[in-house]
């Protein structure tokens, strides 16, 4: 990594964990990603779940198109590159040849497990994992595949700030007893329990880390008002388990790397009676976590976690351009306007000092 005063230069980082969603929000959204990462793990909830290989192909095809367009029409380099790395959707119902063929095609790089009703588009999502998925589960261990986990258990009679706890103790301690060698991600990681699970597992696991999980606390919903673009889920936890999440990517630990869980939401969704999780952090994601790495004296720890640790999780090759990050005044704006599509970035009307 080339360090100046004001500019640092770093191997182009990947984005573990995005939701591009589909049609006129896919094109929206899509330069947001592309501008910044050379890869991403495109997550598989649209409403319309993407739950076999056929479907996968399909939504991969309508991302490269989208991508293509943006190349067209000038929004960006001739010579800018982007690979979507595609996800299945489990159900209580995938069958395990499923894997298989996902394994076999090329494209698909891991299954999602969003527990049945957990988040936004989740009702697809699996009731028993131990009941209906092992023989998947078997088949993901057997081949290699990353199992990616929405690590909450949604259940109304656990408080929401409890959710990710449970799940370890209910869950996770049993899926890695059973299955010693599949391949896990512990996505968007929210707690101190979360961190420990993930340094203290003798498999092989990894965290994704968002920016909101690293920058807030659970202050930022209620401050002066309930502040809707703060809510995702997992939702924003206290400060001693932010801290816990700053220690371990500081730490140097190759397990935890970027996963943005960037969510958009257009903004009637999200400032509505029953407003929709997620947010939308993917219009300046990298200029978010230089930020908090550097307020941490931690910038030097930023590449890897950005351009190294990710792929060599899920066994790809390291990009081989860089990214240039500046030092200069960001402000980051109220809302962005894309055609009909409103959306308010995360931190909107704060000011960072980094920018690409
Ligand atoms: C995500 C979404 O909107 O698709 N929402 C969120 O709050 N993170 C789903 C998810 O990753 O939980
Ligand atoms: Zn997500």
């Amino acid at each position: 990594m080339d360090k100046l005063l004001d500019r640092i230069v770093i191997t182009k980082p990947d984005d573990w964990h995005v939701h591009f969603r589909d049609g006129e929000m896919l094109d929206a959204v899509i330069f947001d990603t592309v501008k910044q990462f050379s890869r991403a793990i495109i997550m598989p909830n649209l409403a319309d779940a993407i739950k076999t290989t056929k479907m996968a192909e399909n939504y991969r095809s309508k991302i490269l198109d989208s991508f293509a367009r943006l190349k067209k029409n000038n929004q960006i380099p001739q010579e800018n590159t982007f690979t979507p790395l595609m996800t299945i959707y489990l159900t209580d119902d995938t069958k395990p040849e499923e894997v298989l063929s996902a394994h076999s095609s090329g494209f698909i790089f891991a299954f999602k497990l969003y527990p049945a009703a957990s988040t936004t588009n989740s009702s697809a999502g699996v009731t028993n994992l131990f009941g209906n998925c092992r023989k998947v589960l078997e088949k993901l261990q057997y081949v290699g595949m990353p199992l990616l986990i929405h690590a909450e258990l949604p259940d109304k009679n656990i408080d929401i700030f409890d959710r990710e706890r449970f799940f370890i103790d209910r869950i996770l301690i049993s899926l890695r007893r059973d299955f010693p060698d599949i391949k896990l991600v512990f996505e968007h990681v929210s707690t101190k329990e979360g961190v420990d699970f993930v340094m203290e597992d003798t498999g092989p696991i990894a965290a994704t880390v968002t920016p909101q999980h690293l920058i807030y606390n659970r202050n930022s919903l209620f401050s002066g008002g309930l502040n809707p673009h703060f809510y995702c889920l997992p939702i924003l936890k206290a400060e001693e388990h932010r801290q816990a999440i700053l220690k371990a990517v500081f730490s140097g630990s190759k397990r935890f790397f970027l996963g943005t869980d960037s969510a958009p939401h257009n903004r009637s969704l999200k400032e509505n009676r029953c407003g929709c999780a997620g947010c939308y952090n993917a219009y300046n994601a990298m200029a978010l976590y230089a930020s908090v790495f550097e307020a941490n004296n931690s910038i030097d720890k930023l590449e890897a976690f950005a351009s190294f640790n990710g792929p060599d999780f899920y066994g790809l090759p390291r990009n081989r351009d860089f990214l240039v990050l500046y030092r200069k005044e960001n402000i980051i704006p109220d809302m962005l306007e894309i055609g009909k599509i409103q959306l308010v970035p995360l931190g909107a009307g704060s000011v960072i000092h980094w920018n690409i």
